[in-house]
């Protein structure tokens, strides 16, 4: 049995919500909140980036990037350097009308480059800039007294709050961002290298059709593979279907993928993906047949570690047609998406000649990963793949299958923003997970998958309810959870967690007992 396949069955569902409200719990202990009394006036935090050798938290706020050290939180003030606009820029932006608070410069990157030093990309009054800065001196480069920048275009959006994702790859960056002043273009793009290997999405309603783009995800699998696959990036985000003929508009959520050694077409295709295929995501309730279309947020975690084609992609959902609150989680495993895209293609052009008779598909398979076969073949380079082939992955980027999952876990009255993961050792069949939840009201709650049981664990205030959890990273045991105003680090792991006989017990699927003799939770190996 595995994560994706269990489901929540209805009656622990009940259990589920009535448990929850008792659950909820302030814990003190270790628990290290810090808001507006340790950041001052800088805040918008949108941005994290974590070096988990030294525990240096990079923080990406308004105007400003701050450095905390997550091992010593409450001692330190944060590092902080501040990146504005000059009060010129800003007018100009407001001339052009937005408003002061969107003239400003929200730094929406933080990457490692791998030399040292953490590339950062800021809205900069929607003039979109990128600078670099030094990790161990923690400063930005300057040329003449002046940071040196180079346009963020492409590489990170003009307007402060827009849907956005990034991601590095050996040292080069990808992104699904807007890529214009308007907010009316978007791109899916390798944004930094080479010029002429500065490709990206055509620009057809059929490839990105009013896309929200949601998170992102490297995955090598080249390192050690037989067939010399190539490396490639995922991108989930939801759009607007243009394969139904609603009068609503209808939202879908998909996953797209790209090869790493892409570099385009030579004639048709010309600096554009050659490997662009996205499939749809069905979240469903398989008992309700009820199904959840909005993505909100992706965790990408291998099951095995150190094994890229173990990836499991933890997906949350919310419905576009629902009054009320409503989260659900689904797990699609990267096999089961390699799976529909190396199925059939979808028709996009419904013209009568091949309403029935699919167009055939030519040779090599559009949208393919080159790999040793294609390149002993004389395919060395997506430049050598045949017009015909370009023209049908150009024309299908569509897979027609989707790729399915059964709800883990579904909540009414509650929006979920952020998810993590931790995996528990255990065999495959009794494979157990935490899951780390943010709401949309500065809380986190824990849930524990084990098998098939679906319990919710704990559900912990950390900010004020206009606080929206917008980031979770789990680092040595804690899980670091952010806010646009606070950041907080709490104790994420161990029995000792839960501090009543109740919650104990609902951990007994991760190895927890109660000791009556100590009054404490233990885990199962001490006793
Ligand atoms: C920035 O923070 C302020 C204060 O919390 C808020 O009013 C504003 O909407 C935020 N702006 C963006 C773009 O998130
Ligand atoms: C960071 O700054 C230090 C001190 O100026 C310098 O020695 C080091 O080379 C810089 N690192 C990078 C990656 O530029
Ligand atoms: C799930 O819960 C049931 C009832 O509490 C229990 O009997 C079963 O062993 C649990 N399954 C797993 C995999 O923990």
């Amino acid at each position: 049995m595995t994560l994706s396949g269990a489901i929540l069955s209805l009656l622990a569902l009940l259990v589920f919500l009535s448990a929850g409200s008792s659950a909820a719990t302030l814990s003190a202990r270790r628990d290290t909140i810090l808001g507006s009394e340790t950041f001052g006036d800088v805040a918008n935090f949108s941005t994290f980036l974590l070096d988990r050798t030294s525990g240096m938290l990079f923080l990406g706020a308004r105007d400003a990037i701050l450095a905390v050290d997550t091992k010593k939180l409450n001692e330190k003030n944060p590092l902080k350097i501040i990146w504005d606009v000059s009060d010129d820029k800003r007018k100009s932006c407001e001339g052009k009308g937005k408003t002061e608070g969107d003239c400003r410069n929200y730094i929406r990157l933080l990457e490692f480059l791998g030399d040292g030093r953490i590339y950062v990309c800021g809205t900069y009054a929607f003039d979109p800039q990128c600078a670099f800065l030094n990790a161990t001196t923690f400063t930005l480069e300057e040329v003449d007294g002046v940071v040196r920048m180079e346009s963020g275009k492409g590489k990170c959006p003009f307007e402060p709050s827009q849907h956005y994702t990034a991601i590095m790859a050996d040292g080069l960056l990808y992104t699904a961002a807007t890529s214009n002043f308007l907010g009316t273009l978007f791109d899916i793009s390798r944004a930094t290298g080479p010029e002429q290997e500065r490709i990206r999405t055509e620009r057809s309603i059929n490839w990105l059709s009013d896309p929200e783009f949601v998170s992102s995800a490297f995955i090598e699998q080249s390192a050690g593979n037989p067939t010399g696959d190539d490396d490639k990036i995922y991108f989930f985000f939801n759009e607007v279907a243009k394969e139904y003929d609603f009068y609503t508009k209808v939202k879908v959520p998909r996953v797209a993928r790209v090869c790493k050694s892409d570099v385009g077409g030579m004639k048709t295709l010309q600096r554009r993906w050659t490997t662009f295929l996205k499939a749809q995501l069905v979240c469903e309730d398989k008992p309700s047949g009820q199904r959840y279309n909005v993505l909100t947020d992706v965790f990408t975690m291998q099951h095995i570690p150190g094994d890229p084609s173990s990836t499991h992609f933890y997906g949350l959902f919310t419905s576009q047609w629902e009054q009320v609150d409503l989260s659900a989680v689904c797990v699609f495993s990267l096999s089961d998406i390699s799976k529909v895209l190396d199925g059939p293609f979808k028709e996009l052009k419904k013209s009568c000649d091949n309403w029935i008779n699919h167009e055939p598909i030519p040779s090599p398979r559009p949208g393919q990963c080159l790999n040793s076969a294609l390149k002993a073949e004389g395919f060395e380079s997506s430049l050598k793949l045949p017009d015909k082939v370009l023209t049908f992955v150009r024309d299908h980027p569509l897979m027609e299958n989707s790729v399915t999952a059964a709800s883990l876990l579904v909540r009414k009255g509650i929006s979920y923003t952020k998810l993590a993961v931790n995996l528990k050792d255990g065999s495959e069949e009794r494979r157990a997970a935490v899951l780390y939840l943010g709401t949309d009201r500065g809380e986190l709650h824990q849930v524990a998958v084990v098998g098939q049981n679906v319990t919710l664990l704990q559900e912990t205030p950390l900010f004020t309810s206009q606080e929206p959890v917008n980031n979770i990273l789990l680092h040595k045991g804690h899980a670091l959870v952010g806010s646009p105003l606070s950041l907080a680090c709490v104790q994420a792991e161990g029995c000792a967690l839960y501090r009543s006989c109740e919650v104990c017990a609902r951990a007994r699927g991760l190895g927890c007992v109660w000791s009556t003799k100590e009054e404490a939770c233990k885990p199962t190996t001490e006793e």
